[in-house]
C-alpha cells in the first residue's frame, strides 16, 4: 500500500476563535500557529496535526494522506494521471504551510480536495496538551480517521478502492450503505456514508485513555448541544466514544479502545448489527431516524452481540502458564 495512513485534516471555518477553545479545551489538542486566516493544533510529535482555516462556509478543507517517501508521490501520480485525475504537485510554499516536505493535490469524483505528502516535519519540543490527557494514539495508525456522507458511494468506491488502494474492512447496506477502509493496523482511516447527501460527517481522533475520554464527555456536556451522539461503543472497530459537535457542524469523534486489525491477513464482509453495541443515541437526528437506529443495538444486544472479552485475571494466568 502507497498510503500509509491519515497524515493531517483541514477544515473549513466561519468562526476560528470557537475552534481554537473546541480544539484544546475539549479535544486536548496543542495551540501551534494563529492568524487572522488559521489555527493548527498538534496532536503528537509532528508540528500540526489539524489545520482549521478561515472561509466563508463550514466543511472539510482537504485531507492529508501519507506516504513513506518521495519516489511514492511519483507513482502515485503517474496512476492517477493515466486514470485521467488531474494532479497537480503542491510548490514549496504549501509544502511550507502543511509543513512537509512535498505533496501532490488532486479532488476524488465528488470534489473534495485530496493531498498525498512524504516528510512530515518534527517539532523538537514536546506534545503539551491543551488539557490534561494521556495523549493521542498515532504513530503507524496515523492521525485517526475520516468520514463522509456521499451522495452515491459506488461513484466513488471505484476511486478510493482500485485507484488509491484503499482496502475495504467491512460494510454495512442498510439503513444506508457504510463502506469502511483500512491502511494500515487502524480498522478504518476512511469510511462514507451514502446518505444521499455530500457533506464532512466527522473525523475521529483516539486517546490512550478511557478517562481522557470520559473526561472530555463531561467538558462537552457543559455546554447545550455540543453533544451529537452519546457515549456508546462501535460494532466494527468497537471504538468506545462520543460525538461533539464541531463549531462548523461536522462531528469530532472522541474514542479509545479500538481494535488492531492485521491488514495481511483481514478479510472483507458485510456486517448486519448495526453501528453500536450500545449508546451513540444520536441526539441530534430526528425521533424517526434515532429510533430505527435504536432498535437496530436494542436487537444486537438481545442477541447478546459484544466486542470479544478480555479477562485480566491473575488466578487464570497463572493457571494456563501452569498448564
Ligand atoms: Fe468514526
Amino acid at each position: 500500500m502507497e498510503l500509509k495512513s491519515l497524515g493531517y485534516v483541514g477544515v473549513r471555518s466561519t468562526d476560528l476563535d470557537d475552534w481554537g477553545s473546541f480544539a484544546t479545551g475539549l479535544l486536548g489538542m496543542q495551540p501551534v500557529d494563529r492568524t487572522s486566516k488559521l489555527r493548527s493544533f498538534r496532536m503528537d510529535d509532528r508540528v500540526q496535526r489539524l489545520v482549521v482555516s478561515a472561509d466563508d462556509g463550514d466543511g472539510l478543507g482537504f485531507m492529508g494522506w501519507e506516504v513513506d517517501q518521495r519516489v511514492d508521490l511519483d507513482r502515485l501520480a503517474a496512476r492517477l494521471d493515466s486514470a485521467g485525475v488531474r494532479v497537480s504537485w503542491g510548490g514549496r510554499l504549501l509544502a511550507e504551510e502543511r509543513r512537509v516536505a512535498a505533496l501532490i493535490v488532486f479532488t476524488d469524483p465528488a470534489g473534495n480536495r485530496i493531498e498525498v505528502f512524504h516528510g512530515p516535519e518534527i517539532a523538537s519540543d514536546p506534545f503539551k496538551p491543551g488539557r490534561p490527557i494521556t495523549g493521542f494514539k498515532t504513530g503507524p495508525f496515523g492521525m485517526g480517521h475520516v468520514v463522509l456522507n456521499v451522495v452515491d458511494v459506488d461513484e466513488l468506491l471505484p476511486f478510493y478502492r482500485d485507484l488509491l488502494g484503499f482496502r475495504v474492512t467491512d460494510f454495512g447496506l442498510a439503513p444506508v450503505k457504510l463502506y469502511f477502509f483500512h491502511l494500515n493496523g487502524r480498522h478504518h482511516s476512511f469510511a462514507m456514508v451514502g446518505s444521499g447527501r455530500a457533506s464532512f460527517h466527522h473525523f475521529m481522533v483516539e486517546l490512550f485513555s478511557l478517562d481522557d475520554v470520559g473526561q472530555g464527555y463531561d467538558v462537552a456536556q457543559l455546554e447545550d448541544g455540543r453533544i451529537a451522539y452519546t457515549l456508546g461503543r462501535h460494532t466494527n472497530d468497537y471504538m468506545t466514544s462520543f460525538y461533539a459537535k464541531t463549531p462548523s457542524g461536522f462531528f469530532v469523534e472522541y474514542g479509545w479502545g479500538a481494535r488492531v486489525i492485521d491488514p495481511a491477513t483481514w478479510e472483507p464482509h458485510e456486517t448486519f448489527d448495526g453501528p453500536s453495541f450500545w449508546g451513540h443515541e444520536r441526539l441530534y437526528l430526528p425521533e424517526p431516524q434515532r429510533s430505527q437506529l435504536r432498535n437496530m443495538r436494542l436487537d444486537a444486544a438481545a442477541r447478546g452481540v459484544r466486542a470479544p472479552v478480555t479477562i485480566d485475571c491473575p488466578w487464570l494466568d497463572a493457571a494456563i502458564a501452569r498448564s
